[in-house]
């Protein structure tokens, strides 16, 4: 069943469990998302990027859409990365659930400007709206931000900008990265605990591809309320898919795609597993 966003969010905080946003490009992506999140029973969030948007245009979100409201648990699509105004306006007309409005990569007054602009129209159309303060290195949609350039969210900061912007949550950069770790991954969670100190809406937890199980639960326990996954489970399609072809005499497509599903559906349910949302669907 589709819901809102920030419902799904609201109820993982109430219920001290996170809710995971899966990155799907194609219809075996989406699939593999919603049978792997009715398989556990748990709830789940279908997120696209601006980059297959371009390529394939809003029939992505309307299929996320349709997909979410035939699902037998609670889910919603989300517009993960975006920040064009036109993209966003797009999505939310297309009927999208929530949009992340990120501005993560202007300076502070700028980002808190860009941010509060989108969350007013997605507000107007009783959308939910997430942002990010700070911003994480690494590759995501094409763009890679250099280890130099990233910023660590500011705890501080952080208080202005949701009481400025009313962004209904809030996605933070303690150490986390994009795309894969190139070393072990280390999260400053003294600087978690005094963003979630000093804010009371629900916080974000990019680059979770790679994180060690440990840090994920902990995350949670801190109020970390919805985890995005983009690269395990686009490489374990990909890989798949690509195995498959190399080893099938007289390939089928039917059959790549349910090679694909069935590979993608692995890291969707160790995750939500993981998140302590399995079992959580009424
Ligand atoms: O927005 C999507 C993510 O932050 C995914 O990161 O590719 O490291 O899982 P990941
Ligand atoms: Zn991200």
């Amino acid at each position: 069943m589709l819901v809102s966003t920030e419902q799904l969010l609201k109820q993982a905080r109430q219920d001290s469990y996170a809710v995971g946003a899966f990155n799907v490009y194609t219809l075996e992506g989406v699939r593999a998302v919603v049978s792997a999140a009715e398989q556990v029973h748990s709830p789940a969030i279908l997120q696209v990027l601006p980059s297959a948007l371009e390529l394939v245009g809003t029939a992505l979100i309307a299929c996320c859409l349709e997909a979410a409201r035939q699902a037998a648990v609670p889910m919603s699509v989300h517009l993960d990365h975006c920040r064009s105004p036109t993209t966003i306006t797009g999505a939310l007309n297309a009927g999208i659930s929530s949009i992340m409005a990120d501005g993560s990569q202007l300076p502070f007054a700028r980002n808190m400007d860009f941010t509060r602009r989108m969350a007013a129209l997605a507000i107007s159309m009783q959308r939910t709206v997430e942002a990010e303060l700070g911003c994480l290195s690494g590759t995501e949609d094409g763009i890679t931000v250099a280890d130099r350039k990233a910023r660590l969210t500011d705890p501080d900061q952080a208080t202005d900008f949701v009481d400025h912007t009313g962004v209904h949550a809030l996605a933070v950069c303690i150490g986390n990265v994009h795309g894969r770790y190139h070393s072990p991954p280390e999260l400053d969670f003294d600087r978690l605990a005094a963003i979630a100190d000093r804010v009371s809406i629900p916080l974000v937890l990019h680059g979770t591809s790679g994180l060690p199980d440990a840090m994920i639960t902990r995350a949670v326990s801190m109020g970390v309320a919805k985890f995005n996954v983009n690269t395990e489970l686009r490489d374990a399609g990909i890989a798949a898919g690509g195995r498959y072809m190399r080893l099938s005499e007289k390939p089928e497509l039917v059959d790549r795609m349910q090679t694909e599903i069935e590979a993608m559906k692995h890291p969707v349910i160790a995750k939500l597993v993981l998140f302590g949302s399995a079992g959580k669907a009424p």
